[in-house]
């Protein structure tokens, strides 16, 4: 496989609505992250994934959207974003662009036409179909917003198809045209400079929904060809697809590189381990860590030269992981950098998740006046009817809800962390004056440094990028394994438990290259490691 600049670097996220805001509206924005991308340079990232700063009516923040062409009002203009791109550029940041192509807001001027009617020229870019014999919805396709995925419309009396909520209208893929126009505004992006893209939901554009087919339809694959032969193929760009339903066979059609598809795309298998099989992801279970170093480990290995890995704890849509696998209160600093290291040190491109540097954890509600997310606030409504109790249904959105992932960063100890000097569009965690940005960069034992250490670890060391994995066999909550590479190799270490662990190897010391504790490490023999320790080692 040649090498390229996307293995090498590591992506830090921004959320822009909660990243930071400029102009006192309580809204982040494009001059707020000009303003911190020193702070991000400090860090040592080398691309950004930008979640959408296109027009839209933010049904789902920015995931509809109405123009692509234009910036979302409320993050700025045009200008800002050229002098966005630039000032990273700069830096030597690239900004890969969040592509949101499954479906547009019911506002963009396509779906506005298409509404007019059976002959309106853009009626076939959507998905419409007739009404099943009694009436009612063309079948039972549910939307990841809950409720049907069918929504009627009265003038021609046809659904149309939402996946998600229903002011995100499904586009057609079979439409050749409007593929066209999808690649046509592609290439209007790159041209900008961007970076690359990260592809919404990119296995859903294949479906054949009248036969209940969304994931991973026929000409998916074949789609994403001809999107690289008509748009990023021929420039050196990151691409990441969202697959939420990917296998390891699955990711190597997308991201081997003799196919000409993706470079990587983020798969979630490990994700869905605290959800009971079958069930939604509301439907909570404990996370057996065995299974996770299974699933992670069938992921390193079976890739090969076939494919690249991407590597995430945190988006915008999951819980904080230190909340969620990890221990947000009397361990967390030490969880939040064993979790760092543990992700870092596999084969694949890591990504940060903004707030995931400083230790950011969830954001608990007691009602549900404090969501924001639509998901959240359908789900709740659904299961009301359902008959769940109002508190389960809290637990669970505090468990998994998205809000979590989108609580401003808060930059300083100040009133709104700084975040805003307005009142901000959702608040803060009530944490933010212990957890800041301030304040990692004050402590040099912070979280920040050790993500820190980590970047510039992947800069100065090969093997983090292209050595070899192997786990190591050891007690369950004890996730360890080693890299490979020209003869070097290193030995991760780290405890996955809020209790001591035992470990014991016969590899000896040559170097310890990053821990997350003082102590430090002088013997692999017989140690009791304590809660969520974690270190690595170059052995002999
Ligand atoms: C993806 C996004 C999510 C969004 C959905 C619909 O899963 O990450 O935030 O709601 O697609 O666009
Ligand atoms: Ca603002």
């Amino acid at each position: 496989m040649k090498k390229k600049w996307w293995q090498e670097v590591v992506v830090y996220q921004i959320y822009p609505r909660s990243f930071k805001d400029s102009n006192g509206d309580g809204i982040g924005d494009i001059r707020g992250m000009i303003d911190e991308l020193d702070y991000l340079e400090k860090l040592g990232i080398g691309a950004i994934w930008l979640s959408p700063v296109y027009q839209s009516p933010n049904d789902d923040n920015g995931y509809d959207i109405s123009d692509y062409e234009a910036i979302m009002d409320e993050f700025g203009t045009m200008e800002d974003m050229d002098e966005f791109l630039a000032e990273a550029n700069k830096r030597n940041i690239k900004v890969v662009m969040d592509l949101v192509v499954n479906h547009t807001s019911d506002e963009h001027q396509w779906f506005i036409e298409a509404k007019k009617g059976k002959d309106n020229p853009y009626r076939d870019y959507y998905v419409w179909a007739d009404p099943a014999e009694d009436g009612g919805v063309p079948n039972d396709l549910r939307s990841t917003f809950s409720g049907t995925a069918w929504e009627f419309d009265e003038l021609s009396g046809q659904y149309y198809l939402h996946l998600f909520s229903k002011k995100q209208p499904d586009l057609n893929w079979e439409n050749e045209e409007m593929r066209q126009a999808v690649y046509d505004m592609m290439n209007f992006w790159i041209e900008k400079g961007i970076g690359g893209f990260r592809l919404d939901v990119i296995d859903l554009v294949g479906k054949i929904p009248l036969e209940g087919i969304t994931g991973n339809g026929p000409k998916l694959h074949e789609y994403l060809q001809e999107m690289n032969q008509a748009t990023f193929g021929n420039h050196d760009l990151l691409t990441v697809g969202e697959t939420w339903g990917a296998t390891p066979d699955i990711a190597k059609l997308y991201s081997n590189p003799a196919r000409k598809e993706l470079s990587m795309v983020f798969q979630f298998e490990h994700i869905g381990l605290d959800q009971q099989p079958g069930k939604e992801k509301w439907d909570l279970q404990p996370v057996d860590i065995a299974q996770l170093k299974t699933i992670l480990t069938k992921w390193q290995i079976e890739l090969g030269n076939e494919g690249w890995n991407s590597l995430f704890w945190n988006n915008h849509d999951l819980p904080r992981m230190i909340s969620r696998w990890g221990n947000d209160q009397e361990y967390r600093v030490e969880s939040a950098k064993m979790l760092a290291i543990l992700l870092h040190m596999m084969k694949g491109t890591p990504y940060i998740y903004q707030g995931e540097e400083i230790g950011m954890t969830n954001t608990p509600i007691s009602d549900i006046s404090e969501a924001e997310d639509i998901e959240t606030i359908n789900m709740y409504n659904e299961r009301l009817d359902q008959g769940y109790s109002k508190t389960e249904i809290i637990d669970s959105i505090n468990a998994k809800g998205r809000d979590n992932a989108r609580r401003p960063i808060a930059w300083n100890s100040k009133e709104n962390g700084g975040f805003t000097t307005g009142t901000p569009w959702i608040a803060l965690n009530e944490n933010y004056q212990e957890i800041n940005v301030a304040a990692a960069l004050d402590d040099p034992d912070s979280i920040f440094y050790t993500y820190q250490k980590l970047v510039q670890l992947r800069k100065d060391n090969p093997i983090m990028v292209w050595g070899d994995f192997e786990l190591v066999d050891t007690v369950d909550c004890v996730f360890s394994y080693y890299r490979e590479y020209n003869g070097e190799r290193w030995l991760i270490v780290t405890n996955f438990s809020n209790e001591e662990q035992a470990f014991s190897s016969e590899d000896k010391i040559e170097k310890v290259i990053i821990q997350n504790n003082k102590k430090e490490v002088t013997s692999l023999q017989n140690m009791i490691l304590s809660p969520w320790q974690a270190f690595v080692v170059k052995v002999k």
